[in-house]
């Protein structure tokens, strides 16, 4: 028996059996491209290596931080010693009502109707997957969605796997490193009618660049001429001005112009709760009656994917929602953060303009918002930024301003520098 046991092991070890599994046939795929960014830092050991790939808000010393009013909320949540039990399937309903309100404001006339159907998601991808498999099911019209040229790379997966032809519309212009709002009307006023758009409602990833108040305006006069879906992703609010609800302009502008809008939140970035998959999705319905039957299916789209949504961070955020001096705590910390941010645009900005006199043009670093800044590097530069610096960055050029900092900033300017100029 030994040996039997023994030669089939050989057999397996050497490979004979592998044509014969049943996953043979399963091609590797690449590795994704923010996330693997990440794993090539990790495996680099060079004490100056700077990882800028992943959006994730680092402190003054590039540290991952918790904010103190998460910490605080933490505490009580834990000194109420809570139960387990499993969450409703749309998950924690003052948790729903909070982040309904903190997205559309309390003076929402849809919210005030009780005529916003929401669900408690699994951060802001989970939202977005509900949103495109409810559209997917319920919106009558069309099974075309326009994304911004270019986006998050996770949209075109989500919403192709919820069965949509994902097509784009111009956004970003290469040459002024800046909106090209002329060519993204022309497209949205030629998107077939009822189209569902995709737009992020602040700090637009990966450009940094936001549409104005104005523009805003008129991007909703076509949605209306054309009778388009606004389908809002807002993973960022707060983190573009350091104010949530400036930050909530365009979502609410929208809703003010009578749109029915689906909204994606994420609280990963503005309340650091990244890992503990805090979101909402929401609807505007019409009425409490179409709501409650909206309700009932977002019920039947996400009982056969997880069931029901995770609870800790879902307190955590509700904790801070609902508490008035948390609250106050959390909206100064949003700020600081997004302060800091603004003021390493600055820093950054004047070392590669005024102290290197880096050719180029690098205003953009400054006017850019949000998160991440589109630095206008070509692939070959930050191939070469990677392998020669050990600075990461995803091949796209876009960098997360959150990962510099007083220490680092200087040598990923002089690296730069030498990426532009080929002499690295
Ligand atoms: C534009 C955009 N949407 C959604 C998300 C979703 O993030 P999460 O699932 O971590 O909330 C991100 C995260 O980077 C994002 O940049």
């Amino acid at each position: 028996m030994l040996t039997v046991l023994s030669r089939r092991s050989a057999a397996a070890g050497s490979g004979v059996l592998r044509s014969l599994s049943t996953w043979s046939a399963v091609p590797a795929g690449p590795p994704d491209p923010i996330l693997g960014v990440t794993e090539a830092f990790k495996a680099d050991k060079d004490p100056r290596k700077i990882n800028l790939g992943v959006g994730a808000y680092r402190d003054g010393n590039g540290k991952p931080y918790v904010l103190e009013s998460v910490k605080k909320a933490e505490a009580l949540v834990d000194a109420s010693k809570p139960d387990k039990e499993y969450l409703p399937i749309t998950g924690l309903a003052d948790f729903n009502k909070n982040a309904v309100k903190l997205a559309y404001g309390e003076d929402s006339a849809p919210l005030k109707a009780g005529a916003i159907a929401a669900t408690q998601s699994i951060s802001g991808t989970g939202a977005l997957r509900i949103g495109a498999a409810f559209l997917a099911r319920h919106y009558p019209h069309s099974k075309v969605v326009y994304l911004p040229n270019p986006s998050w790379g996770n949209h075109t997966p989500i919403f192709r796997d919820s069965g949509f032809e994902v097509r784009k519309y111009s956004y970003f212009d290469p040459t002024t490193i800046g909106l090209n709002f002329k060519a993204l009307k022309e497209d949205l006023a030629n998107a077939p009618e009822h189209s569902v758009v995709l737009l992020h409602a602040c700090a637009h990833n990966p450009t940094g660049v936001d549409p104005t108040q104005e523009q805003w305006a008129e991007i909703s006069d076509i949605c209306k001429e054309r009778k388009l879906f606004p389908f809002f992703d807002m993973a960022y609010q707060g983190f573009a001005s350091g104010s949530t609800s400036r930050d909530a302009f365009a979502v609410r502008y929208f809703v003010s112009q009578g749109h029915q809008i689906s909204l994606c939140q994420s609280f990963a970035k503005n309340m650091g709760l990244y890992g503990e998959r805090v979101g909402e999705f929401s609807l505007v319905t019409s009425d409490p009656e179409e709501k409650a039957r909206v309700d009932s299916q977002l019920k039947i789209i996400i009982r056969p994917m997880y069931s029901n949504p995770p609870l800790h961070g879902a307190r955590i955020a509700n904790t801070i929602l609902s508490t008035p001096e948390l609250y106050a705590q959390w909206e100064s910390e949003v700020k600081s953060m997004a302060d800091r941010i603004i003021s390493m645009r600055e820093e950054l900005y004047n070392i590669l303009s005024k102290d290197l006199k880096t050719p180029g043009e690098w205003g953009h670093i400054k006017s850019q918002i949000g998160m991440f800044s589109f630095t206008g590097l070509k692939k070959e530069q930050t191939v070469a930024l990677a392998q020669k610096a050990h600075v990461y960055m995803t091949a796209d050029g876009r960098i997360s301003m959150a990962g510099l900092n007083s220490n680092n900033i200087g040598y990923f300017a002089e690296s730069v520098d030498g990426a532009v100029r080929g002499n690295l």
